[in-house]
């Protein structure tokens, strides 16, 4: 296992199983420095959104970074207010020329918009089959939304990236993705931070002698769930990739398992309001 490891997606493109995640990283300076540090630890995988407001500073750092594009991994998502079919090949559009790239590999619907996804797919299938994005697939979709879309789906989902970290293992979500042959990423695997002060946990990180994020994304990695964890700082950029000189007993895999609460961070993705 390292940093370049892979997962096959349903169509046969492979995705880093880390990613560097940017949602809440300023745009300007502050998500140019990251990522380039990212790119520079070795990462291939960058996961921004249209809602992030920083594909501009995203692009940049690609293009500083001088990294051949064809050696990244990267996503973006659409914006609920523009779901929809010609607006979210217009959309598209935007995110493109934000990132001054001619195509992204993986576009996600960022939320379940009752009455509009369904249509937004379509569009999605569009840009598939016209190779503008080498994978599509959704975020914040439960069991009945995927279900929903794949009912008429041409093609189905490749990825549902999800709220997912010790307090919320969304196990029965996963059972139905694996079955389906949807990867599932993990979005705030740190629990936006607030997992790092979590007793339990530094309690294991003190026996394999690693932070606490390193016992969680170690936990991410070994039940294949691929992950992206967000710092703007470089030494934890650096220290949230240094993840494969241990491995997890299966006592502590379970033990970790057991923390789940169903506890959410974010909203849940029947009852949100933007
Ligand atoms: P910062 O960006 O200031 O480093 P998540 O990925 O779950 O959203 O969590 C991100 C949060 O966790 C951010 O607040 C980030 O802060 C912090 N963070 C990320 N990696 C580490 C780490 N290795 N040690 C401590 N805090 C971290």
């Amino acid at each position: 296992m390292g940093i370049k490891d892979t997962v096959k997606l349903s169509n046969g493109v492979e995705m880093p199983r880390l990613g560097f995640g940017v949602w809440q990283v300023k745009d300007g300076e502050e998500a140019v420095n990251s990522v380039k540090w990212a790119i520079e630890t070795g990462y291939i995988s960058i996961d921004t959104a249209a809602a992030y407001r920083n594909e501009e500073g995203v692009g940049q750092a690609i293009r500083e970074s001088g990294k051949p594009r064809d050696e990244l991994f990267i996503t973006t998502k659409l914006w609920n207010a523009d779901q929809g079919y010609a607006s979210t090949l217009e959309a598209f559009e935007t995110s493109l020329s934000k990132l001054g790239l001619d195509y992204v590999d993986l576009y996600l619907i960022h939320w379940p918009v009752e009455g509009k996804f369904k249509e937004t797919w379509r569009a999605f299938e569009k840009l598939y089959q016209e190779k503008k994005v080498r994978a599509i697939g959704v975020c914040n979709f439960h069991e009945h939304h995927l279900k929903e879309l794949m009912e008429d789906a041409e093609i189905s989902p490749m990825v549902n990236q999800i709220e997912l970290h010790p307090l919320l293992s969304q196990e029965p979500l996963r059972a139905f993705c694996k079955e389906h042959d949807i990867i599932v990423e993990a979005w705030s695997p740190l629990g936006s931070g607030q997992l790092l002060q979590h007793a339990g946990l530094q309690e294991i990180a003190d026996r394999y002698g690693k932070s606490v994020a390193q016992i969680i994304l170690r936990w991410d990695l070994q039940h294949g769930i691929v992950t992206i964890p967000k710092s703007v700082h470089k030494e934890r950029i650096q220290q949230n990739a240094d993840l494969y000189d241990f491995e997890l007993r299966a006592e502590d895999m379970a033990a970790i398992d057991a923390l789940n609460q169903d506890e959410r961070t974010g909203p849940d993705p029947d009852n949100f309001n933007f």
